[in-house]
């Protein structure tokens, strides 16, 4: 599946465009920190050399080392094993097929192993899920659907964004075109490495994604998540309260602009989760550029506050990490949680598939804030 989108690319006019440094066999841009990550492991030299010298280094075997402690729990008679990734957020959960378990070409799927699941990941925020590389894209979505409405590739179906400078969601997948690829190869190294929640820039933003890998590299390119649960506690109790009745304004990236307007919200900056009833901190300083004009809150103010925000995204004990490999889902929870790719992996490949989930609900659909708890009208 991967060698065919990689074919596919060949002839696509943004790869092309983004190859030209691969062309002329210069190295990648240290601004970047897939060009640092590289600079900082090679001894230097040409390109190809640099990228010789790394895949020799990873040059690595396969082995099975170490003890995993997991929760043991039986659900609908299967007996799963839950591995937590971290002690506040992200479960892996082993024994489930998804393909047979949720018994994905039935419409009335298995009720009490999804009633299961969706708790978990409220409780844990991102959910994974190993070994599913046998699950088709087709059943992809009907796995999706168990959780919410699948949405166009950036969640909301008026906004499609048609701008020439991101490669994803230019490649066409046959019959699934709410899927994005994420493709990333030695000549266009590619990672969404910057703390953001997916499409924050929409309206109405995606609840959930899902993002499947079909080829890993060997080592790096793993998904760090971060509880925004935790980065609003972390607040001090002033900022908390200066901050409370404040909104933000996200704007999204050249990318996501359509017919060369560039996408941008208003939301709250604490905002209540429309499902548990608590408060998240909803600022990522990925999509987030400033306090929203009505507010008039002094620059020196805000920059102070949004830096404030910005030293909670990353913390350790905020985050999870997960380590990918083919077949490997992870689902999780946009409205919680925050999420970087690392940019380490080049020039190895790297290849994803996304899709994106809104809520059933449509009157949840909205961010805001209920001090209280309570929840939207
Ligand atoms: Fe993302």
């Amino acid at each position: 599946m991967s060698e065919a989108i990689y074919a596919e690319l060949k002839d696509n006019p943004a790869y092309v465009r983004r190859t030209e440094r691969a062309r002329q066999n210069k190295a990648l841009s240290r601004s970047t920190p897939m060009g640092s990550v590289a600079a900082a492991r090679s001894l230097g030299g040409s390109r190809s050399e640099m990228a010789a010298e790394l895949l020799a280094e990873d040059d690595l075997a396969v082995g099975h080392f170490g003890t995993v402690y997991y929760k043991p729990a039986t659900v609908a008679g299967i007996a799963l094993q839950l591995e937590p990734l971290q002690p506040s957020i992200g479960t892996a959960v082993h024994g489930l097929d998804l393909a047979e378990h949720l018994d994905l070409d039935d419409p009335d799927p298995n009720a009490e192993l999804v009633v299961f699941l969706r708790a978990l990941w409220l409780q844990r925020r991102v959910l994974a899920f190993r070994g599913q590389d046998h699950l088709s894209r087709e059943q992809m979505v009907q796995f999706a659907r168990h959780f919410g409405e699948v949405g166009a590739q950036y969640g909301e179906r008026k906004h499609m964004p048609n701008s020439p400078h991101v490669l994803g969601h230019q490649i066409k997948v046959p019959g699934i075109p709410d899927m994005l690829l994420l493709p990333s190869d030695e000549a266009a190294p590619s990672a969404a490495s910057g703390w953001h929640a997916d499409a924050t820039w929409q309206q109405r933003p995606p609840m959930a994604s899902m993002l499947m890998c079909r080829e890993a590299p060997p080592i790096g390119g793993d998904t760090c998540f971060c509880d925004c649960y935790g980065m609003w506690e972390g607040l001090p109790l002033e900022t908390k309260q200066r901050v409370a009745a404040l909104t933000a304004v996200h704007v999204g990236g050249l990318g996501h602009q359509m017919d060369s307007k560039t996408p941008t919200a208003v939301h709250p900056v604490p905002r209540t989760h429309p499902e548990t009833g608590r408060t998240t901190l909803y600022v990522q300083q990925g999509f987030v550029r400033k306090f929203a004009d009505e507010h008039d809150v002094p620059e020196d103010e805000a920059r102070k506050l949004l830096l404030q925000m910005k030293f909670q995204e990353g913390r350790p004990e905020y985050t999870c990490r997960l380590r990918w490999a083919p077949g490997t889902i992870a689902l999780w929870d946009n409205r919680a949680v925050l999420h970087t790719a690392s940019a380490d992996f080049w020039p190895h490949r790297r290849t994803m598939e996304r899709l994106t989930i809104l809520d059933f609900d449509e009157a949840r659909r909205t961010p805001y804030y209920a001090p209280s708890g309570e929840t939207a009208e």
